[in-house]
């Protein structure tokens, strides 16, 4: 891989990690680490470097062997290598693969084998000879484990070792599934996989319980050993173990900073892994910086928390003495400085999200004509409009704007069975007490019922069941979009076809997802939008929904009423802006934090047990409302009007 950082304002601080003599300083990572603007391209350079392997050991006789690895950091690489394959010729004949790891114990046919992920990502697209395909065997009886595990190793040491080994990092800060505590000098060998792993694992195997304890890995002696290393990371979610490994001391409780005694390693990762790296979050403190005005913001809202101190009292001396010495020299003095970021902090608060009829909206963020704005809310599940700017919503309306909301996808994985079945048997029992004649709704729902009252632990959503989901799904929005006001005809549901495979993994984006937003961008001829701008899971359907947006964008901008367009990004439900990214802060009082709880609250299939938890146990309303008051107490610190709580967004230049 060529050492290219994408984003060119980054070359500044391109030195690796060194203190030697009086050499500066300019880069705290123990490993060499490259920062791409999304997974794509990242992934993009991983495959180019794989593919040049896979061809210079092809030109010189040799067999190219490769560790690779499972889940969902390498997927863009696979579908990268597949396209070279189809495309360009790339040919796999003379690779010879080696997995990370497999569940134990696991069928191979299993939906979430590994064997069966490599098979549908990879193997079966590429001309790669199956007796060159290795993955650990999640069939074995316990007795035969230990001898496998041996055997593996020696294949690996007998074929001269790995030439190239891909991973991806756990939250544990696992490298394979080398959970904490696995010793540097560990072999291939079986494995209890942490509880985290567990967890981050549940939303595969449709909930907590039905995923395996163990699995066998390759050993961090066996990573170590080869030739090169690359580990990916891509979204927030990754940010903190990223710093960890990179930033962190060597420790058996981080695995992959193993992968610091490694003089071949690369860490390649988004901006948003990147997020907590000393480089991206302080780079005053790590070398000399090119001063942009959003990056003195950033450093002053940094720098406030830091001393305890709003703006307005930061003194030359809190410059002087935090890394910005340089910023003060080119500034002359903290005075104006401060003033000026105060100003533009102060700027973005405002109770008018569709702007203030009449007033001058020089220094607001919204215009103030026209007054009576069409405004159109995108919201990625059912759900994400009142978790997110629920209270915004209730104030455009409020302030008289037509406000459209479109709920891009079903949402329908996201319910339990329980409550489909009672939903199914409402409607049976609704039919029979109508003594309705029609027989085939009967019929359908009497399949349903038996369906899931016998599907015992399968993780199947049969169709019958799903479509009960959606519309369970699809009221619950339609009562709580009517709470906030919005019109019945404003109401629009998209149903994207991207979404609906009945299972966690959904298919690749199709024009058809992308007609029905430009569509009803075109139709309701919006001067806002809202759309979720979360990248904590860069391959999410967060992610997904939004780049469908963006690329309808693209095709619209032409058109006259785009020109007049703004659009406005929200964060999900898993966290908020930055305070320095923020462009647009809409205070709530408590009576509408109250009124925004009540919207979140007719969501009652995604209250309580919620399918896909994740990581933090609280409710959507309680995160959101906990979110909402953070932010307020964020401006707070900062010498900014003290309120009880904001909702936040970023403005989307397209
Ligand atoms: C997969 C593996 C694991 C994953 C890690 C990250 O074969 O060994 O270490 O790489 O759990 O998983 P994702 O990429 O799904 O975030």
């Amino acid at each position: 891989m060529s050492d290219i950082i994408v984003d060119p304002r980054k070359t500044n601080y391109d030195i690796r990690h060194q203190k030697v003599g009086t050499k500066e300083l300019t880069r705290f990572e123990r490993i060499h680490t490259e920062i791409f603007i999304g997974s794509r391209e990242g992934s993009a350079a991983v495959a180019e470097e794989i593919a040049e392997l896979i061809q210079s050991k092809e030109r010189q006789g040799q067999q190219c062997i490769l560790g690779l690895a499972t889940g969902s950091s390498p997927i863009h690489v696979y579908a990268e290598l597949v396209r070279m394959h189809k495309e360009e010729g790339l040919s796999f004949r003379n690779v010879v693969t080696f997995n990370l790891d497999e569940y134990y114990p696991m069928d191979p046919k299993g939906a979430q084998s590994y064997v069966r992920f490599m098979d549908e990502h990879l193997f079966s697209h590429v001309d790669i000879l199956k007796e060159n395909i290795h993955i650990p065997d999640g069939m074995l009886s316990p007795q035969e484990v230990q001898k496998f595990c041996v055997d593996y190793e020696l294949k690996i040491k007998a074929l001269g070792g790995l030439d190239l080994q891909i991973l991806g990092i756990g939250r544990t800060g696992h490298i394979g599934f080398n959970e904490p505590g696995s010793h540097r000098n560990s072999i291939t060998r079986p494995i209890t996989l942490d509880h985290i792993t567990i967890s981050d694992a549940a939303k595969d195997f449709n909930g907590v319980d039905a995923v395996p304890r163990k699995a066998i890995t390759m050993g961090v002696s066996t990573i170590l050993k080869a030739r090169r290393v690359i580990l990916m990371a891509w979204g927030t979610h990754k940010a903190d173990i990223v710093r960890q490994m990179l930033e962190g001391e060597i420790t058996s409780s981080v695995p992959a900073t193993y992968l610091q005694l490694h003089a071949n390693a690369t860490v390649v990762v988004d901006e948003a892994a990147a997020f907590h790296l000393k480089r991206q979050k302080t780079p005053w403190l790590v070398g000399p910086c090119i001063w942009t005005e959003d990056l003195k913001k950033k450093a002053i809202v940094w720098l406030c928390q830091k001393v305890n101190k709003p703006i307005l009292k930061l003194t030359n001396r809190d410059y002087n003495s935090h890394g910005m010495s340089g910023l003060l020299a080119e500034e002359g003095s903290s005075y104006e400085l401060n003033i000026r970021m105060f100003n533009r902090m102060q700027h973005t608060i405002t109770g008018w999200p569709g702007g203030k009829p009449g007033a001058d909206d020089t220094f607001r963020p919204e215009r103030a004509e026209p007054a009576k704005k069409r405004v159109l809310v995108f919201s990625p599940h059912p759900d994400d409009d009142v978790i997110s700017m629920g209270g915004t919503l209730l104030r455009l309306v409020e302030q008289g704007h037509e406000v459209h909301v479109a709920y891009q996808t079903s949402g329908n994985i996201a319910v339990a069975d329980h409550d489909a079945l009672r939903f199914a048997e409402v409607a049976a029992d609704l039919l029979s007490f109508g003594n309705s004649k029609n027989t085939r709704h009967q019929l359908f729902l009497v399949q349903v019922i038996d369906q899931l009252k016998n599907k015992g632990e399968s993780n199947e959503n049969l169709s019958g069941s799903l479509k009960i989901k959606s519309l369970i799904r699809r009221g619950e929005a339609k009562a709580a979009a009517r709470f906030c006001g919005v019109l019945d005809e404003q109401i629009h549901f998209l149903d994207l076809p991207f979404y609906e495979t009945g299972k966690v993994k959904k298919k690749p984006i199709g024009e058809e997802d992308l007609q029905r937003v430009y569509n009803l961008i075109e139709k309701v001829k919006p001067h806002q939008i809202y759309a979720a701008g979360d990248l904590a899971d860069p391959h999410g359907t967060h992610k997904v929904c939004l780049d469908i947006i963006m690329s309808a964008l693209a095709r619209l901008r032409n058109k006259t009423f785009m020109k007049e367009c703004y659009v406005w990004l929200y964060r999900g439900a898993w966290h908020e802006w930055p305070i320095n990214e923020i462009d647009m802060a809409v205070p709530l009082s408590p009576d509408e934090l109250r009124k925004k709880r009540k919207a979140i609250f007719f969501h009652q299939s995604q209250k309580d047990e919620v399918m896909f938890q994740g990581s933090d146990e609280r409710e959507f309303w309680q995160r959101a409302e906990e979110r909402n008051r953070e932010t307020a107490s964020l401006y707070d610190g900062l010498g900014l009007p003290e309120y009880e709580a904001f909702e936040a967004f970023k403005r989307y230049y397209f």
